[in-house]
């Protein structure tokens, strides 16, 4: 049974103030942390920050951590842990606010990520096991990661308008392949860079990727092209866009200059024209998947473009995670996957719940990191356990996302022979 739930502030890859939890229990302590990106608007689950300027800007944490010091504790107090939804339900109930922001969605999620692993401890099986028992299913997967190798849009300082490019080792036989021939092209992406505009422009952004200062998107791909033909690894990898569009939407125009002090106005586009780039770059790069091509608004533009079936169009700031714009994505054919952000959500119990709305309608899961990552790597077991098929967590480069790619490493050596890469089922691994 849990005995104590203590919780402390430190701080994520940023630098910024986050939560952190020891959950007690007979078996031990549990130890877990909250994600932070920034926020996407009114569906997503609010995080908690104290909001005092003299203190870390504003960013402080200490009324999410003085709430599970006190309430959360108290109400978990000889509680089980391997009931997830109980613990989460009790949670629900102590904060009363649809959107969590009386106890902060980032101390609830922290605890219920503590939980789990106690959870899991409790049973004696595999954190990922555990996982899968609580969703009702008994295959495991592991996902195809989407490495970032180039950052721009919000992430990075260049003038580049879409926020990251990924590659996606598809055709690796098992994951730690994948996680080599993600390290490889990444190297050789660091030389290209170099060879091509020196040095000084390898400097990374806040999830790893590189981000030399480039403007257009073909000239990214270009840089990625190079890198993958020089691993000799071909038709093995393909590419992933994360265009967040929001972030460079100006009223219903599209503006692919939106970082760059001396702009002509030349680089507006239309959302047709946007549906039109999208669909040459498509042909001519091997683009398998496109998040928030369109502003998360332009639920027309989207819809044009998803209806081509020309790659997998993912969600993000679209469905900031919540079941409501999930629904009606599913109801109106707007994407075809979904970008899991857990503390958007809360719960482990609704991370789970979301990603069975989307698998039931045949949609691709992405489980994904925030820009803000700490040294926990629950989401690494979190996309074994729901077989998603896919993860989202950064460069293979950086302690804090490294921390992700090598827990699958070690959780597909614990499977040995039963561990299955997903492989060509990414969009929808059983
Ligand atoms: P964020 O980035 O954590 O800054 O939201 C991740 C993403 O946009 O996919
Ligand atoms: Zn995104």
């Amino acid at each position: 049974v849990i005995t104590k739930v203590k919780a402390r502030q430190i701080l994520d890859s940023r630098g910024i103030p986050t939560v952190e939890v020891d959950l007690y229990t007979n078996k031990g302590m549990f130890r877990a942390s909250a994600p932070s990106g920034d926020p996407t608007g009114m569906y997503e689950a609010v995080e908690l920050r104290d909001g005092d300027k003299g203190t870390y800007l504003g960013n402080s944490v200490s009324r999410a951590v003085k709430n599970i010091n006190g309430k959360i504790s108290e109400a978990l107090f000889g509680m089980d842990p391997v009931l997830q939804s109980q613990i989460d339900q009790a949670m629900i109930d102590l904060d009363k606010t649809e959107k969590k922001g009386e106890l902060g969605a980032n101390a609830i999620l922290a605890v219920s990520i503590a939980a789990c692993k106690a959870g899991a401890a409790e049973k004696e099986v595999p954190l990922y096991k555990h996982i899968a028992d609580l969703s009702g299913k008994t295959s495991l997967s592991l996902p195809v990661p989407a490495f970032t190798v180039i950052s721009g849009g919000k992430h990075a300082g260049n003038n580049l308008a879409v926020q990251e490019i990924m590659i996606l080792p598809i055709r690796a036989s098992r994951f730690e392949e994948a996680l080599q021939m993600g390290s490889e092209t990444y190297h050789h992406l660091k030389a290209v860079i170099t060879e091509k505009y020196g040095a000084h422009e390898c400097n990374v952004s806040e999830d790893g990727g590189f981000a030399p200062n480039i403007s257009s998107l073909k000239e990214a791909l270009d840089l990625v092209n190079e890198a993958i033909g020089r691993t000799g690894y071909g038709e093995r990898i393909k590419i992933a866009i994360d265009a967040a569009a929001t972030d460079f939407c100006i009223g219903t125009k599209y503006d692919l200059d939106f970082k760059s002090p001396n702009k002509s106005g030349q680089n507006f586009k239309s959302g047709e024209d946007m549906v039109d780039m999208y669909r040459e770059l498509c042909l001519e790069y091997p683009i398998v998947s496109i998040e928030d091509p369109f502003d998360k608004e332009d639920w027309e533009h989207i819809k044009n473009f998803f209806s081509l079936g020309i790659c997998q169009v993912v969600g993000d700031d679209l469905l900031m995670s919540n079941s409501k714009r999930i629904e009606r994505a599913i109801s109106e054919s707007t994407c075809n996957a979904l970008l899991l952000k857990i503390n958007q959500i809360g719960t482990v119990t609704e991370a789970i719940e979301v990603v069975k709305l989307a698998k039931d309608a045949q949609w691709g899961v992405v489980v994904s990191h925030r820009r803000g990552e700490t040294e926990d790597s629950f989401i690494a077991d979190l996309s074994v356990g729901l077989a998603t098929g896919q993860i989202k967590a950064g460069a293979p480069c950086r302690g804090e996302r490294l921390a992700k790619y090598n827990q699958l490493v070690r959780i597909e050596e614990e499977l040995g022979s039963e561990a299955t890469y997903a492989g060509e089922d990414w969009r929808q691994s059983s």
